[in-house]
């Protein structure tokens, strides 16, 4: 078969806030199929961008008194870090916010108009007349006008279900400033999605969607499509539209072109035709890989786009679901809001990845961590399985063969039947059905583990006369391994090219032709993979309940409009639960730096009986130098708590959204160490 040429997207993730284990199933996802076209040689590019416009991010922007810019800077390079160290292999890292998204932006835009396909009208929308700004929906808050739920957001209420117009909430005010809105008359532009009916109605049906994403387009077909406002008022960060000043392309708009221009920055930098990909005449592939919550936009818009454009269209979309972890929604309260950064300071991510794989179907179900399940999995599969057969092995070709394996295969059979099954497994990996590929894979290893338990090499290395055997046997194992290996390369690719080394072989092509490494030296081996700790898997936890700061939830319906949303403050408590609380008064007694960790300082406090030990998350506020002699209120009954640096025992508590802003007591208030509150 001839070589294929395939370009490939991951959503681009908001450069608003961090990259959480929610987001990583999709790039994982991504990044396995991708890596398996490469291993496949197949020419497979893997884009993808920072999606950097928008009101969050303006607003995100103002409230840390920085420039849309530097945010999305030090955004940007914190979500590549993630990215990189979870072995996310693109080829390009770009952001929405760069001259060519610019450029493809305007040309579509204007491509799009000149056909016919823009119009323009004058809306009413909600106004805030402190921040002289339109509000979107999301940042509109009040009380249902269905069932009175308060506080709900502008465009649904969560208690009653029900969706309106945020000109219907009651008692409506600015999230942003606390205002209420006032009705302000703008003009707006509009693309005619309508036009493109019976375009959408054949692309949606000709095999380029899962068929409940077919389903649900023939649903949203049959309803009828209505004009997409593709414009916002200034101020906003964006593209101001090339004919409308103070107008701005609404961030929708110009996100999937950052498909388009992360590719185009891609083919300047390797000499790459960029009309090759992209010209309607393209027979080269083209997928995105996206979350179920934002099929519309992929499915209608971005198709309806690229057609009136003259630009070819998605070979695929393939659509996955969400993550719950433990069986619930991810939770800040509930410390399962995990951010990929800290996934990475406990856990190795090839654990994460094995285990994606192994939940992950071409279908849009919603995937759940659990995390007993997570290390019972990675331990007995990835430990207990594959990895082990090599430990069972390579000791004795190290000790008494040097390292040599034998001359020929005494399980050709074996080996072969390992092979042949490539075209099955590959079938799996390309149809994006990992879970079913993890199993057949681990039915292999499994097999493996079965003839090393039958041939008991460390019985048979007891017995005299027996070194051929031993040595065939050994051999057969290591070879077996390697097959292994070759098959989970793009699941686990950092293990597997430790694996490479151990063999000394060269990073493994798609097997589908291998033979056995015959008389060939391999290195000594070291242990590839540890298991999975509990205490690793707590401190996780312990660490994102601490993560207080609030965060942007992007998750929400299939059938909803992807805005972001705040997440709910918490839970409510009952009185008995809070009367549980020996709320005191403490006086910080000393403060100190505490080596390795950016967030906490060490504080000695006296409550008035004793004297505790605390680590308290305040380090981007105060230096220790100026918390000594400073009271603040703790909670004095918090059972210890045992982290990386000590124990911590009680929680200082502080007012104030994070950062820089945290304020602890002043001593000048009449409070003395050891009061209780009341
Ligand atoms: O839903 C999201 O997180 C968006 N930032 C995805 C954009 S994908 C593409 F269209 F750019
Ligand atoms: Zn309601």
């Amino acid at each position: 078969m001839s070589e294929r040429k395939i370009l490939v997207t991951s959503a681009l993730p908001y450069a608003n806030g961090p990259i959480h284990l929610g987001h990583l199933v999709e790039y994982i996802q991504t990044d396995i199929w991708v890596r398996f076209q490469r291993q496949r040689g197949n020419q497979c590019y893997f884009v993808c961008a920072d999606d950097t416009h928008g009101t969050p991010i303006m607003l995100k922007a103002d409230r840390e008194g920085i420039t849309p810019e530097q945010l999305i800077t030090k955004v940007g390079i914190e979500h590549l870090a993630d990215f990189t160290e979870f072995y996310v292999d693109f080829d390009n890292y770009h952001s929405t916010h760069s001259e060519e998204n610019k450029i493809f932006s305007s040309l579509i835009y204007n491509r799009l108009r000149s056909a016919g396909h823009i119009s323009s009208r004058t809306i009413t929308q909600a106004y805030d007349p402190v921040k002289s700004m339109f509000l979107p929906d999301r940042f509109i808050k009040g009380d249902c006008p269905k069932c009175g739920a308060v506080d709900q957001y502008g465009d649904g209420c969560e208690a009653c279900g029900a969706t309106y117009s945020p000109i219907e909430l009651k008692n409506a005010v600015s999230a942003i400033s606390g205002e209420k809105p006032i009705e302000k008359d703008s003009v707006h532009y509009f693309f005619n999605l309508a036009d493109f009916a019976s375009m959408l109605s054949n692309w949606t049906t000709e095999g380029h969607l899962q068929p409940e994403v077919r389903n649900k387009l023939a649903e949203w077909l049959n309803s009828g499509l209505q004009q997409w406002d593709i414009s916002r008022d200034a101020p906003y960060f964006g593209f101001e539209i090339p004919d409308a000043p103070g107008k701005y392309f609404y961030v929708w708009l110009d996100a999937p072109i950052g498909y388009m221009a992360s590719f185009k920055n891609l083919c300047d930098k390797k000499s790459l035709s960029f009309d090759e990909f992209w010209s309607v005449e393209s027979t080269t592939e083209l997928y995105h890989f996206i979350g179920k919550d934002i099929i519309y936009f992929h499915a209608l818009f971005w198709p309806a786009m690229l057609s009136g454009a003259n630009f070819r269209l998605p070979t695929a979309i393939f659509a996955h679901g969400f993550l719950t972890v433990n069986g619930e929604k991810m939770s800040k309260s509930r410390g399962t809001f995990i951010t990929a950064r800290t996934y990475l300071n406990h856990l190795n991510p090839e654990y994460l990845r094995y285990y994606f794989a192994a939940k992950l179907s071409a279908g849009i179900d919603d995937i759940d961590l659990n995390f007993d399940d997570f290390s019972q999995r990675v331990n007995s599969d990835l430990v207990g399985k594959v990895v082990n057969i090599a430990s069972r092995c390579s000791g004795f070709i190290n000790k008494r063969f040097d390292n040599k394996l034998s001359l020929h295969c005494s399980e050709l059979a074996l080996f072969d039947e390992f092979v042949s099954c490539n075209i099955l497994i590959a079938e799996l990996y390309e149809s994006r059905e990992y879970g079913k590929a993890m199993r057949e894979i681990m039915a292999l290893a499994d097999k493996a583990n079965q003839y090393i338990d039958e041939k008991k090499p460390w019985l048979i290395a007891k017995q005299d006369n027996k070194e051929t055997e031993l040595h065939d046997v050994c051999s057969v194992g290591i070879n077996l391994f390697r097959l292994l290996i070759a098959y989970l390369k793009p699941v686990i690719p950092s293990l597997a090219s430790q694996a490479e080394k151990f063999l000394s072989i060269d990073s493994q092509i798609w097997p589908s032709e291998a033979t056995p490494l015959l008389d060939h030296t391999v290195n000594i081996f070291i242990p590839l993979m540890t298991r999975v700790e509990a205490d690793k898997i707590s401190s996780i936890i312990v660490d994102s309940k601490e993560n207080l700061e609030k965060t942007i939830d992007t998750s929400s319906p299939i059938t909803k409009k992807n805005e972001p949303k705040f997440e709910p403050i918490a839970d409510t408590i009952e009185f008995n639960d809070f009367a549980k609380l020996d709320l005191r008064i403490a006086k910080i007694i000393k403060a100190t730096h505490v080596k390795d960790s950016d967030k906490l300082l060490q504080l000695t406090i006296d409550i008035g009986d004793e004297t505790r030990n605390i680590f308290a998350g305040i380090k981007s506020a105060y230096s220790p130098e100026d918390l000594e002699g400073k009271l603040t209120l703790v909670i004095a009954n918090l059972a210890p708590k045992k982290m990386r640096f000590g124990n911590s025992e009680g929680m200082v508590l502080a007012a104030g959204p994070g950062d820089k802003d945290i304020w602890i007591l002043s001593p000048d208030n009449g409070a003395v160490a050891g009061m209780r509150v009341k």
